[in-house]
């Protein structure tokens, strides 16, 4: 019987070994950043972040009232996660630096000793494995210091970030090839000022716009540093990875007011460095001219940029990165309805999410799955800037559960995948990496410890905070290890059958 099952499944992934394969040079990562692991919120010199801050005046706001003090322990146990990323075979680790970590005062006046030591330790036990380093600058971790000065609203921030970013290059230029300057923009501006995460203040379609102009400029000039400087010594690459949900209309009468979504989601970050006339979409900044006046504004809400800034943001790309999660359907708001950014509605497009039921899961945060949102994504951004090189930079699903044998899980990226793989092969999107989220069940924001997203599960309430390898962990290993999406997923699915 044992040796008959063997046979079976022996045949069976050898049918499932011949086609869905990633093409060759196909990377496969994982990612995490420095907030939601790190802990180690005030060790040695290290500065107040703009989520310590947060968590620790405002506990109501986070779900499960948590904070990050000491999250997953990676500042003491990073050592054990690159033994996980070993095991996963994974080519990359995408990380993020703590900037109050690296610059305790916020500024580039002082370089932590320890900070510096920290990463780079990181940086060199990757390299030793044979796993690329890719690391982001900013995941949201904000000096207190700096958001005391307005943050991302003070236009000065673009010279703070740059000199931050240059005393990374300098650092750890020669070992790190592939940057991402700042994750999420859409969520940093949008969402970040809705009051609903850090820094918690409510600025919707004015601060956030103030912030979405100063974000792009800040990444530009750090590109553009890198460009000048450090390009021709080490030959790397530099982008910034976007938020982007995909988007169907509810009904065909929504079809017009959808495309004006993505436009708001999608282009208003993607049009001034990837079109090639630059800017802000012109569909966009005519809207809100027009909502700005009626509203008895003496200029627009959104800020324009002068010639000099658009040639400076247009063209700041190695890369286009994007974070994908879910898709969302589009419905005009009804009388009285008002949505906050991204939690529930677009408040200046009048435009609310709604469901369809069969994608919807029971998860808050991560309302529906619907692989084929990816697919659909990568075409439109191919659509709007042509053949650029996309590296998918998070996806994942999220669950409610600790459970080891997440099948869900790792359907889920199996799914995906296949239209991550449809994408390049019917498409000839040119897709080059994807990154899960996230190698460990970490600190997910408002959400705390409520919700994971681990190929390793983490045990919270040991002191060692235990990493477990989850089913989806093992699924994934597979895939980065051979590139082919579906031998281990039909092993383990038929193993468990007989
Ligand atoms: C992204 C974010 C990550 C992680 C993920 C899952 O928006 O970059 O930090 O929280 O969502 O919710």
């Amino acid at each position: 019987m044992a040796c008959m099952k063997a046979v079976i499944i022996g045949v069976l992934l050898s049918m499932a070994t011949a086609e869905r394969r990633f093409p060759d040079g196909f990377k496969f990562g994982t990612a995490t950043s420095s907030y939601q692991i790190e802990g180690a919120w005030n060790v040695s010199d290290k500065g107040e972040s703009i989520w310590d801050r947060f968590v620790h005046t405002r506990p109501e706001a986070v779900s499960d009232r948590s904070t990050g003090d000491v999250a997953c322990d990676s500042y003491n146990r990073w050592r054990e996660d690159v033994q996980l990323l070993e095991d996963l075979h994974v080519d990359y680790y995408r990380f993020s630096i703590s900037w109050p970590r690296l610059l305790p005062t916020g500024f580039a006046n002082r370089v932590s000793e320890d900070g510096a030591r920290y990463y780079g330790d990181l940086i060199d036990a990757l390299l030793e494995k044979g796993i690329e380093p890719v690391i982001t600058l900013y995941h949201w971790d904000l000096p207190q210091t700096l958001q005391d000065l307005g943050g991302w609203t003070n236009p000065l921030i673009t010279e703070w970030f740059t000199d931050y970013a240059r005393v990374i290059f300098d650092l750890y230029g020669d070992r790190v090839k592939t940057w991402l300057t700042i994750n999420e923009p859409v969520v940093v501006c949008d969402v970040g000022y809705t009051g609903y995460i850090a820094p918690g203040l409510e600025s919707e379609g004015r601060g956030s716009y103030l912030c979405t102009k100063h974000i792009l400029l800040a990444h530009a000039k750090a590109y553009r540093l890198y460009e000048a400087e450090y390009k021709p010594l080490y030959q790397g690459q530099v982008s910034l990875t976007n938020q982007m949900m995909w988007f169907v209309p509810e009904t065909e009468e929504d079809a017009e007011l959808t495309e004006l979504v993505k436009i708001y989601t999608i282009d208003r970050y993607c049009h001034p460095m990837f079109s090639a006339a630059g800017g802000w979409p012109p569909a966009l900044e005519r809207l809100i001219a027009q909502q700005s006046a009626e509203e008895g504004e003496p200029r627009s809400r959104l800020p324009p940029f002068t010639q000099d800034e658009i040639d400076l943001v247009r063209g700041s790309y190695d890369f286009l990165a994007l974070n994908h999660y879910t898709t969302r359907t589009v419905r005009r708001a009804g009388e009285g309805e008002v949505g906050t950014f991204l939690v529930d509605g677009f408040r200046e497009l009048g435009v609310m999410p709604g469901n369809i039921p069969e994608w919807l899961t029971s998860t808050p945060h991560q309302p529906e799955v619907h692989p084929g949102g990816i697919r659909a994504l990568l075409g439109y951004v191919k659509q709007q800037y042509g053949d650029v090189p996309i590296f998918i930079m998070e996806n994942g699903l999220t669950d409610l559960g600790t459970a080891i044998d997440d099948q869900p899980r790792a359907t889920y990226f199996r799914n995906y995948l296949d239209q991550v793989l449809l994408a390049i092969e019917e498409d000839g999107v040119n897709v080059r990496r994807y990154t899960v989220w996230s190698l460990l069940d970490n600190f997910e924001w408002v959400h705390g410890y409520q919700l994971h997203f681990g190929l390793h599960r983490v045990n919270f309430s040991s002191p060692q905070r235990t990493r477990t390898a989850r089913r989806s962990a093992r699924y994934y290993a597979a895939v980065a290890r051979t590139k082919d999406l579906d031998a281990q997923y039909h092993f383990e699915n038929i193993a468990d059958e007989l």
